[in-house]
């Protein structure tokens, strides 16, 4: 047995994205088939349509998404049909080296659904990041549905599905930012602006926002940044250190994921300090530096998968600072648009005119 949904599939790379027709399975063992309600446009659905991820086309696109559980496969006992999940890429696995170390939010062997989406011709879909939730449902392992408070609305929780989570966790779980640490953001869209969200949540005394779009400084201050610098105009390097008394900051979280902005974020930080990477490179991309700099400057450099999140822990509570008023992730996003206008997201994603646009089902 299985259904037909519209779905927006990337057919092969820089060709536009078009909706189609896609069979989705029923579950098997250790599978959900979920009703999405809402998922967001992330720059990562763009780098897929690109072939910046891999030529594994065609791409059954989107993966930050919030919807309800319509039928589970016969084993699952952690979800049942009728909650509100978030879905999540990061399905623990519980075996590998990391999980058996106590560390699962670096879990080596996360898992995604067994069975293929289809086009109705038969060609197997790779949904985006193991989700494809630009669906009106999808099928994903049982472990990439989190449960949370269905209190919230699908736009907003979708939204820790991926961007959001990736940057509020580069903060708070990757640079471990801390109370009184200055922190600077490369890169203020919906990922840079939601590390902005979480160093403020972690305490830091200062939070300089670096964009080179003076609207993105804009509502990166309504974030919580307390300095903008448009790197347009100004080396940011000069004054990110001029703003944090002639060192630079504690830690710099890069957003963009370019070696230029890399290497920004690596001259912007304090001796001992901490540059984490968020921001996606692609397969061309290379970075030089001077050993003896990477060496006599300290610290550590760090990467962020998702966030180093663990769904299971993090997006709860999330949401719970969400209802509380602690954070705001109603601001991110910025429009709600339908199944056939994603195309035109990411366009205006290119033009830098939105943080999110969130298609609703
Ligand atoms: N590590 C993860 O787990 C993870 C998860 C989600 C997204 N990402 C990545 O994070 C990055 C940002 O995603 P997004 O959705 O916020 O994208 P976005 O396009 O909304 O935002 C990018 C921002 O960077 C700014 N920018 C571009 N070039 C710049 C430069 N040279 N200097 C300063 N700012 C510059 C743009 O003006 C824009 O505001 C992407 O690379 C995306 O793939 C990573
Ligand atoms: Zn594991
Ligand atoms: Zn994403």
């Amino acid at each position: 047995m299985s259904q037909q949904v519209q779905g927006v599939i990337a057919p092969g790379k820089n060709e536009p994205v078009r909706v189609e027709t896609i069979i989705v399975p029923d579950p098997g063992p250790g599978e959900a088939v979920v009703k999405v309600q809402a998922c967001g446009v992330c720059h990562t659905d763009l780098h897929y349509k690109q072939g910046g991820i891999n030529d594994d086309f065609p791409f059954l696109l989107g993966h930050e998404a919030a919807g309800v559980v319509e039928s589970v496969g016969p084993d699952v006992t952690d979800v049942a049909p009728g909650d509100f999940v978030i879905l999540n890429w990061r399905a623990v696995c519980g075996n590998c080296r990391a999980c058996l170390r106590g560390r699962p939010w670096y879990c080596f062997n996360t898992h995604n659904a067994r069975q293929k989406m289809t086009l109705l011709d038969g060609t197997e879909l790779s949904p985006a990041l193991g989700i494809g939730a630009f669906a009106e449902k999808t099928l994903v392992a049982a472990g990439q549905c989190t449960k949370v408070d269905p209190a919230v609305s699908a736009s907003v929780a979708g939204l820790l599905g991926c961007g959001v989570m990736a940057g509020i966790g580069a903060a708070i779980n990757t640079g471990e930012v801390g109370r009184g640490d200055t922190v600077a953001v490369i890169g203020c869209g919906g990922v840079g602006d939601a590390s902005i969200v979480g160093a403020r949540l972690a305490g830091a005394a200062r939070i300089i926002a670096v964009d080179i779009d003076d609207r993105k400084l804009e509502t990166a201050k309504t974030m919580g940044a307390t300095h903008t610098v448009n790197s347009r105009s100004t080396d940011p390097v000069e004054a990110i250190r001029e703003l944090t008394g002639g060192f630079g900051a504690d830690v710099v979280i890069e957003a963009v994921g370019h070696p230029e902005t890399y290497r920004q974020a690596f001259y912007a930080r304090d001796l001992a300090g901490t540059v984490v990477l968020v921001g996606v490179p692609t397969p061309e991309m290379k970075l030089e530096l001077p050993l003896l700099d990477v060496f006599g400057r300290g610290g550590s450099l760090k990467s962020s998968w998702y966030g180093d999140c663990l769904p299971s822990r993090d997006f709860p509570m999330l949401i719970d600072l969400h209802q509380q008023g602690r954070i705001d992730l109603g601001a991110f996003v910025t429009e709600t648009i339908g199944l056939g206008d994603v195309e035109q997201a990411f366009a205006r994603m290119h033009e830098g005119d939105v943080l999110r646009s969130v298609v609703r089902f």
